[in-house]
């Protein structure tokens, strides 16, 4: 009997950045009714589930990572009521709806912390974690990762901002808050959660271990006994600390469905000197990377699959050119996709958006501005920051979407809260779903293909040449089907032998569609098939 596969392995997830989306009222700000315009936007495109970046009550140091009261949403996202009909169109149209889940720290605004910080002994005061002497534990954006508090005299611990308080989950009555919350959040409808920076739960900051801390587990268990299990939801946990193995192994316990794991994300940085410190990404690496996600988590756990989200820069920037635009962000795409796990499309992904070069001051993101100021007190040139922050910049990925041609490019009849990249003239959702040959219509056909072939969610991984440095080819395979996916990661062309002479072989999509398929090819800039082999054509038997 053919086994139930979990509904989230073959849904196509879309993250929906709701500052950034669309704005419906005009004050340069996207919100609930904004999205709700768009839904069959995405329902084209193939998206099953939605993704929300956080709508919830905040002040917003850190656009919403910091929340101030868990039950009620943001004034200027809309109403509890918006978001119950953006629940239920989604519904009707058959997605599903999850949303973002900050649970490793509040904003410094939650009553919990200002009752927290009030006095020493006040029934809070354990919600969060205090210490008389800070050790040495630096803070994410920069700077220590202690604040002291002028009322009690002591410091408390951020591992973002000053105004984002870690909560002290070593305190059950804490975790029994958390869970009750997200009874109520799943009560109301909602299919899941994406655990923001989940993998810092279980830390020992005495003993200077963050993430994977020795209590992880046991609080990830009593989570899922308390809110997941039994509940047809999904849960995708955000764990940037987490190594490959343990990823696995998480996702194969079912605690959470799958991570993302970020290894392949790291690659473009000097090794333990931070995000800011730019390398050349070497393919070669970047490569042998996903095959030990793909072979570690085959038959053993679950894939998430992404390139970007708002903390990243634009893929197609960061990884291909943006000369041949089009065909670097199809031909990521393409890689990225025919591997085996769930797959993430981060707003504007799908058009090929780009990143930005922006000057200092357009900058709205807490950590760039942080960084900035870093970095100059430590003389590093204006030239060597800036170009690290254009190369690295979270608000690379969270300008305004680009809908059409229209001033600020359609996204709200005002002027945005952070601007819109200029090219949108050029780039924008109007242009592409006009043009069959746009990044839109190849990302569209894309999941078309992986959802009519079951190969893409089981089959095997395997790279082909796998120390070639300009091409990444690779094979997945099951018993009915064996593709042959093809990315060329160069601005020359690429000369190569397939080898596939002997067996029948059909091009299922191609950014190059007119470009024939032979046994030895020379592949354009930024190429990207799938080739599927080994298909008997019974009709000539
Ligand atoms: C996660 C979020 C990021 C945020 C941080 C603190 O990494 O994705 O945007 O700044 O957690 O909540
Ligand atoms: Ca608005």
């Amino acid at each position: 009997m053919a086994k139930e596969v979990a509904w989230w392995k073959h849904a196509v997830i879309y993250q929906i950045y709701p500052l950034s989306f669309k704005d419906s009222n005009g004050d340069g700000i996207g919100d609930i009714q904004g999205i709700r315009e768009k839904l069959d936007y995405l329902k084209n495109l193939g998206v099953d589930v939605i993704w929300l970046s956080p709508i919830y009550l905040s002040p917003m140091d850190d656009n919403g990572y910091d929340i101030s009261n868990y039950q009620e949403i943001n004034p200027m996202f809309g109403t509890k009521e918006d978001l119950k009909h953006l629940l239920d169109e989604v519904h009707e149209k058959g997605m599903k709806l999850i949303m973002d889940l900050v649970i490793n720290h509040t904003s410094d605004e939650h009553p919990w912390f200002i009752q927290a910080k009030s006095s020493k002994d006040n029934p809070y005061r354990d919600y969060y974690i205090w210490k008389d002497e800070p050790n040495l534990i630096t803070s994410v954006f920069g700077g220590p990762a202690w604040t002291k508090d002028q009322t009690t005299n002591q410091y408390y611990f951020h591992l973002f901002s000053s105004r984002q308080p870690d909560l002290n989950w070593r305190n059950p009555k804490l975790r029994s808050d958390i869970y009750q919350m997200i009874n109520d959040w799943l009560d109301f409808g909602i299919d899941g959660f994406r655990l923001d920076v989940i993998d810092l739960i279980g830390k020992d900051i005495d003993h200077y271990q963050l993430s994977d801390g020795p209590y992880f587990e046991t609080y990830l268990q009593e989570l899922h006994q308390n809110c997941f299990q039994n509940r047809k939801i999904m849960t995708v946990g955000e764990t940037p600390g987490l190594s490959i193995n343990r990823a696995a192994e998480i996702s194969h316990q079912g605690l959470l469905d799958m991570v993302f794991q970020f290894t392949h994300i790291g690659l473009d940085e000097v090794p333990n000197q931070g995000k800011w410190a730019l390398k050349a990404l070497d393919l070669v690496e970047f490569k042998h990377v996903f095959m030990t996600l793909q072979k570690t988590m085959f038959n053993h756990g679950w894939n998430s699959l992404f390139l970007a989200n708002h903390d990243q820069p634009r893929a197609v920037s960061r990884y291909g050119n943006l000369k041949y635009r089009k065909e670097s962000a199809t031909m990521l795409a393409t890689i990225l996709y025919g591997m085996q796990g769930t797959p993430f499309v981060y707003q504007g992904e799908e058009i090929g958006m780009t990143g930005v070069q922006y000057d200092i001051q357009q900058y709205q993101d807490i950590e760039t501005k942080k960084i900035y100021q870093i970095l100059k007190q430590k003389g590093i040139s204006e030239d060597e920051i800036m170009r690290s922050i254009h190369a690295k910049s979270r608000d690379n990925s969270r300008t305004p979407f680009q809908w059409n041609h229209q001033p600020h490019a359609g996204f709200s009849s005002a002027k945005p809260w952070l601007d819109v990249n200029p090219n949108y003239i050029e780039v924008n959702a109007e242009n592409d779903l006009l043009d069959d040959f746009s990044v839109y219509s190849f990302f569209k056909k894309l999941f078309e293909i992986r959802k009519a072939y079951q190969v893409f969610t089981d089959g095997d991984f395997d790279l082909i040449q796998p120390n070639h440095p300009k091409l990444f080819i690779y094979q997945r395979k099951n018993v009915n089907d064996t593709m042959l996916v093809i990315g060329s990661f160069s601005s020359e062309p690429q000369e190569v032998n397939l080898f596939i002479s002997e067996e029948p072989k059909s091009l299922l999509i191609s950014n190059y569609p007119d470009h024939a398929i032979k046994d030895l090819m020379i592949l354009p800039p930024y190429y990207a098939a799938i080739i599927r082999i080994g298909e008997i054509n019974h009709a000539n038997h």
